[in-house]
């Protein structure tokens, strides 16, 4: 029900149109009838100003740099929680009894494996593709095995498939690790928790028993927990677009996969890290920092500044500490990277420029040092967000379809090209 009204006048036109409050956060004005009224449309190309859409799912405070995944704290659940726990939480809306984890765990952990033809898809990539293409590829050929769960009206066959879309991803992005490194794939084992099995899908070989570093295997979880959601971000609303046509999960999911690998959104992992390796000393942090406040070097601090955030991003927080844990345990507190991630920090949070845009280090500035830590490539990094967010995509996905008001997602424009005008005749043309 609306709670009030706001007033449009536009030329002649007098109209109202609907004020609705969520539980938490902005009202929105309902304009679903404005172009009826005024014959106009909105502006807002980066919808810096626009809801898309209901949701239940996560919540973010810009202005204080809080984030709530179902109304609870990340920092509670990165600290309390673990991260199959938080893709249940995710999915279902409640944290699940013991009995409701133990049974969710068990349904993912008999999913892991891929169907053993997909690897001849990883075959067809050069060693050397990057790992988003595979990813990008080999998520889209779900579609392709898994037809019992791409009745997006079956609720019986969305659920299968956001459990196989969670399972799989690790299996995927491991393999396509060792592809890239010319190693033979880790099949999963059950025994492991979902962090180990991946870390040791990505590490193991065949050779020798591996044993995976529970100090790693605790990191890796917390990524994951932080990386799982994040309200309407591109690749959120790329998935959710993507959705609205009807399109089956497993190539929606494909979708959001492309739209993070891009460097301002989930590639700015990667690049925060060749950015503080370029830096390589603190000494050079101010020439960057110059660099990055210069509009003409077309140059910007990799993991800094967001849409959303206008205070700290609660995830660099926890992920800072992380990065801290981990390297103090492998006795490598002094590692030059995570210095110069620190001075960068200081000095920009410290500079007017940052100061007034309000650019704060976001979940990118510090998560690559942690992975680069894990043994990693840096090409991996965005794999791992992909992996990670994938619940939220799906969460997402799902609440979307199962939304009463959703219809296609079908924008319209400002046009400013020409007005209409004949054809002209080659030989007319010169
Ligand atoms: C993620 O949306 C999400 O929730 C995303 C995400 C998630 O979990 O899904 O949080 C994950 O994508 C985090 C963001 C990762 N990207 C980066 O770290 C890339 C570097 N940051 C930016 O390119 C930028 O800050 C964005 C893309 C993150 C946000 O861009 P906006 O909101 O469109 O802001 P903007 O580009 O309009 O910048 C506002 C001003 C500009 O200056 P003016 O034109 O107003 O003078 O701030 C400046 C920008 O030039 N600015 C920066 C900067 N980021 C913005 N200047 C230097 N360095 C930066 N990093």
């Amino acid at each position: 029900m609306p709670d009030s009204k706001a007033a449009i006048s536009y030329g002649e036109t007098k109209t109202e149109a609907p004020v609705l409050s969520g539980s938490i956060g902005p009202s929105v004005i309902d304009i679903r009838s404005l172009y009826a009224q005024t014959g106009c449309f909105t502006y807002d190309p980066g919808f810096t100003s626009t809801a898309a859409c209901k949701s239940t799912i996560t919540y973010i405070d810009g202005d204080k740099g809080e984030l709530l995944y179902r109304g609870y704290p990340i920092d509670q659940l990165a600290d309390k929680s673990n991260y199959l726990e938080v893709c249940y939480l995710l999915l279902y809306g409640e944290l699940p009894t013991q009995a409701q984890l133990k049974d969710f765990e068990q349904r993912v952990t008999r999913h892991t494996m891929i169907h053993d033809q997909m690897q001849y898809f990883f075959r067809g990539f050069r060693r050397d593709a990057h790992p988003m293409a595979v990813m990008c590829g080999v998520v889209g050929a779900l579609s392709a095995f898994y037809h019992d769960s791409t009745d997006i009206n079956d609720p019986v066959q969305r659920e299968i498939a956001s459990i196989r879309l969670i399972a799989k991803m690790p299996t995927i992005a491991a393999m396509a690790y060792k592809y890239s490194i010319g190693q033979p794939f880790i099949y999963p084992k059950n025994e492991l928790s979902y962090a180990e099995n991946f870390l040791h899908m990505c590490f193991a070989t065949p050779c020798e028993e591996y044993k995976v570093n529970p100090i790693f295997a605790h990191a890796m979880d917390v990524i994951f927990t932080l990386h799982a959601d994040h309200e309407q971000n591109a690749s959120t609303s790329t998935v959710r677009l993507s959705g609205s046509s009807g399109a089956n999960p497993f190539a929606c999911i494909a979708a959001g996969v492309a739209c993070l690998w891009g460097p301002a959104h989930g590639g700015a992992n990667e690049a925060a890290l060749n950015m503080l390796r370029e830096i390589g000393t603190p000494d050079r942090v101010p020439e960057y920092v110059a660099k990055a406040k210069d509009k003409n070097s077309g140059f910007r601090l990799m993991g800094f500044g967001h849409r959303v955030y206008k205070n700290y991003d609660p995830r660099a927080k926890v992920m800072q500490q992380v990065a801290k844990d981990v390297l103090a345990q492998l006795g490598a507190s002094d590692n030059p990277i995570l210095q110069v991630a620190q001075d960068l920090e200081k000095v920009a949070l410290s500079d007017p420029y940052f100061i007034e845009k309000k650019l704060y280090p976001n979940v990118d500035f510090y998560s690559g040092i942690i992975l680069n830590a894990i043994g990693f490539p840096t090409s991996m990094f965005t794999a791992i967000f992909a992996l990670a967010r994938t619940v939220g995509w799906i969460a997402q996905w799902k609440e979307m379809i199962e939304d009463k008001d959703q219809k296609i997602g079908r924008p319209r424009q400002l046009y400013i090209g020409a007005p209409q005008r004949d054809y002209v005749d080659l030989k007319a043309r010169g």
